[in-house]
């Protein structure tokens, strides 16, 4: 959490820079190491260890470097699928009319208070985006990806992250009409914890 820059910090606020391709060793390096920062959080040894705040999604400028690239890993509102991706040069290309909301508002890994409202954000969203992998430490071409309910609020808010926005901007009292997510509820899921 030391390398977590917080709410105040101009990094926060301003426009991030595009990756450049190929990549480099030490910007390959920093994506494994914010995935693997958040997979650390939602393990529950671990986090308590080195005092993780649990996190689905990490934006790199959160970590104080200013490029458009972005960690989620999280499973879906059903608990089906695992969402696990690491985002360079991601852009927004198309999103339903429709809006939606997390239920209990955002949180944010940068921002330590408690943000009363909620954060009106679409349902679902078409990215363009090249993908790293991990593993073999490849970057693929540019990919289409749709993303609805809980990982596309994810997406956006990170994506907010690379434009220098931040939730509590876009904090509304109260959406009418508006549908929220809905989590399957499953007993014990500690670990499903809404903040990014
Ligand atoms: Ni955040």
């Amino acid at each position: 959490m030391k390398d977590i820059i917080r709410e105040g910090h101009p990094t926060l606020t301003k426009r991030s820079e595009n990756v450049s391709v190929p990549l480099d060793d030490k910007t390959k390096k920093t994506l494994k190491a914010m995935r693997q920062f958040l997979i650390d959080s939602q393990t529950p040894e671990l986090a308590e260890k080195y005092a993780l705040r649990p996190g689905v999604g990490l934006a790199a400028p959160q970590i104080d470097v200013p490029l458009r690239m972005l960690a989620i890993y999280t499973e879906d509102e059903l608990f089906e699928t695992l969402h696990d991706y690491l985002m360079v040069n991601p852009r927004l290309v198309a999103h339903t009319e429709a809006l939606t909301y997390m239920p209990g508002g955002e949180g944010c890994l940068s921002i330590d208070r408690e943000v009363e409202g909620l954060v009106p954000r679409y349902k679902q969203v078409t990215v363009r985006t090249k993908l790293f992998d991990p593993k073999t430490e490849t970057l693929s071409e540019d990919v289409t990806l749709k993303l609805k309910g809980f990982v596309s609020i994810v997406f956006q808010h990170e994506l907010d992250h690379l434009n220098g926005i931040l939730f509590p901007s876009r904090v509304k009292p109260m959406l009418e009409g508006v549908e929220p997510v809905r989590f399957k509820p499953i007993e014990s899921n500690e670990e499903e914890n809404e903040k990014q």
